[in-house]
Formats: C-alpha cells, structure tokens, sequence
C-alpha cells in the first residue's frame, strides 16, 4: 500500500514570488477513499505501485446536470495552466461553455455520436493548440513541433486535477473542427482544433440509453511489457 508521502509546500503571497514559507506537510489529496482504493485494485489491477490518481481517473458518459462551482472549474484552469511546454511556449487555449446557452450554443461542434451523452455535461470545454511560437525569442513566428504533445499534457494535467476535486471529465476527439472554429471565433490559420471535454459530476450508469450504459465501466490497459523496453533496443516480437 502507497504511504502517505511528507511534502513541502509552498506558499506564495498572493501578489507573486515573494515572501516564500515552507511547511511540511502530508499528501492528503493523494489518499483514495476504502472504496475509492478497492474499485481501483478490483477493476483496474496495477503492474506496480503508483498513486491512486492514475488509475481511479476514467472517462464516464453520465453526467448529472449539477453545476461545477466556478471556483472548482478555475482550479482545474489553473492546473493545465502549469503544466510543461517546450520553451515554456504554453500552446494551449481552453475555450469553455458553462451555461445551458452557451453549451447549447457549441454543442453543434461535437458530433452526434458525443453529442447525445456530452450534453448533459454542466461544462463543455474546447482545447486549442497555437501553430506557431509566440513569445518573444530566437523561436516566434516559427511552426511549434511539440505543440499538440504540449496541450495533450495541459489536458491531462486538468483531468488529473478534477479527479482530484471529485469530478469526471472526458475527452472527444470525435468532434467538427470546421464548426469549433466558427463557433468559438478562434482562427484556424493560428491554431489547431485538438478535442472536447465534458466535465461534471459523474452519474450512474442507468441514467444512459442502451448501448452508453454497458459501456460504462473503466477500461483496461496494454501489458507494460507491451509499451516499455529496456534498451537497446533490439529485433522486437
Ligand atoms: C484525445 C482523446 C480523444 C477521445 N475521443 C473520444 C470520443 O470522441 N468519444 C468518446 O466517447 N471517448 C473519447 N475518448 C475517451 C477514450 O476512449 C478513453 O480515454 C480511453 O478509452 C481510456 O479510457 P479511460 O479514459 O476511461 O481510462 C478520447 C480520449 C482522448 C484522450
């Protein structure tokens, strides 16, 4: 069993960097729930010991209508907003809809086969990524590589964030770029349109229409056999 882990936490003033405190302090948002921990060891087995986070976040369908505060929704913001970037670049753009109008407004965006569950999510958010390098440097004006695998971290970064608050959320690929960028206003010379995301508190199962019920229930993962080798990398099966 994972051990509470002893961290040092930070604190800044509320203007910026200064005035550093630290503290010892004691991982609490890492500790899973008895059955929190149980359905994560019964439903997703795990190769090795990691923090309950990684495998207790999935992607439900249900959604209850119950709004997310916006401060809780800011925190998850603020989350992908820390996240990594090559050259600190930050490529991302979240574009959210938190309002029975606004969501309606964008849901033609996702496509039906999303649209018919994502619905009932209290928030839709849109997730860009900038084509180009803007900050100043030896890099702006110039095509970004990286900026894809960039925003992929952000939204992860997020996810991981909301599962932490007690939030579902789930990712769409299956969406109308065309239409995310009329609809959202943003220009598809400079950015790329990446995906959807529902976010929202998690309902059950029977709250679907066949076949969206059956389907929910956490996935399973290639062996890590599969997916790591130890170099060098030789002649593979
Ligand atoms: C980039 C991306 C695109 C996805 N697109 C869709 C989608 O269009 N519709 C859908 O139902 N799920 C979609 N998913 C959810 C995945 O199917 C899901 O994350 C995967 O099966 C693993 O399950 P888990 O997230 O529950 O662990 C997407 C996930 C990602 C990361």
């Amino acid at each position: 069993m994972l051990q509470l882990m002893k961290v040092k936490y930070f604190l800044f003033d509320t203007n910026g960097m200064s005035d550093i405190q630290s503290l010892e302090g004691t991982a609490r948002p890492f500790e899973p729930t008895p059955a929190a921990r149980s359905w994560a060891s019964t439903m997703r087995p795990v190769e090795a010991e990691v923090y309950p986070l990684f495998v207790e976040r999935w992607s439900p369908r249900a959604f209850d209508s119950e709004p997310v505060a916006p401060e809780t929704l800011r925190t998850l913001f603020e989350a992908a907003r820390w996240a990594p970037s090559s050259a600190n670049e930050q490529p991302w753009l979240f574009v959210y809809a938190d309002t029975p109008e606004s969501r309606a407004q964008i849901l033609p965006a996702i496509l039906p086969m999303n649209r018919t569950w994502a619905e009932r999510a209290p928030v839709l958010v849109f997730l860009f990524a900038r084509k180009k390098f803007a900050q100043p440097g030896p890099f702006q004006g110039h095509p970004n590589p990286t900026a894809l695998f960039d925003a992929g971290a952000a939204w992860m970064s997020l996810a991981a964030q909301a599962h932490l608050v007690g939030l579902s959320t789930h990712a769409m690929g299956g969406i109308d770029r065309n239409e995310a960028f009329r609809l959202l206003g943003v220009s598809p010379e400079d950015y790329d349109a990446l995906i959807a995301i529902a976010i929202g508190h998690r309902a059950a199962p029977s709250t679907l229409p066949e076949p969206l019920a059956s389907r929910e229930v956490p996935s399973a993962r290639r062996p890590l056999a599969e997916i790591v080798v130890r170099g060098p990398i030789g002649p593979r099966k």
